[in-house]
């Protein structure tokens, strides 16, 4: 799909806001897919993406995730998550994009996941480094970005599971085994 046309597509599911997030993201994941020898176009259409169900209703995400038999671990979990899986599936049953690559790294980009493909990594580091953030520990995370894709994806989860033990939050699975791929790896 042609990069018009999907801004387009996401642009009515967004805000203003979360509109201009999609860009930065967008805009870093083709430079980091540049740097890590990623496929251009696809981290272009799945930075676009990524955030396409965001402002669904909570109920109808619900609805999603038990209709189609994804991990029923998320409905115990915060439904911040919901909207990447879910997102996931919209975006290949209402936008008709089908590629499988671009599909699980929307589907991947909240929670993270163990073995993460270059893709997924892309866009994950994407979303937390886009220019629009702002928090402690931005700036090294950019900074890490540009040398080392895994190190600054270790910092972006590690970041991530700190924020939410230090507001007494639960930490999605994944996301665990996601740190733990990566703790034990040489980096
Ligand atoms: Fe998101
Ligand atoms: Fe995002």
């Amino acid at each position: 799909m042609e990069r018009n046309r999907a801004l387009e597509i996401v642009a009515k599911q967004l805000t203003d806001k979360r509109y201009k997030h999609t860009l930065g993201v967008t805009e870093t994941a083709i430079h980091l897919a540049k740097i890590y020898n990623v496929d251009e176009k696809k981290a272009e259409l799945a930075a676009i993406f990524h955030d396409y169900a965001k402002f669904r209703p909570l109920d109808e995400m619900k609805q999603i995730i038990i209709e189609q038999k994804f991990d029923s671990n998320l409905l115990e979990f915060n439904p911040e998550l919901w909207h990447a899986p879910v997102g996931a599936y919209l975006v290949e049953h209402e936008a008709g994009i089908s590629d499988s690559d671009i599909l699980s790294a929307i589907r991947y980009h909240t929670s993270g996941r163990e073995k993460m493909t270059s893709l997924e990594k892309v866009i994950y580091v994407a979303d937390y480094i886009e220019p629009g953030r702002s928090f402690p520990g931005v700036d090294e995370a950019r900074k890490l970005a540009e040398k080392d894709l895994n190190e600054a994806l270790f910092f972006a989860v590690k970041n991530t599971i700190l924020f939410l033990m230090n507001k007494n939050q639960s930490v999605f699975p994944d996301t665990f085994r996601l740190y733990n791929d990566l703790v034990k790896k040489e980096r």
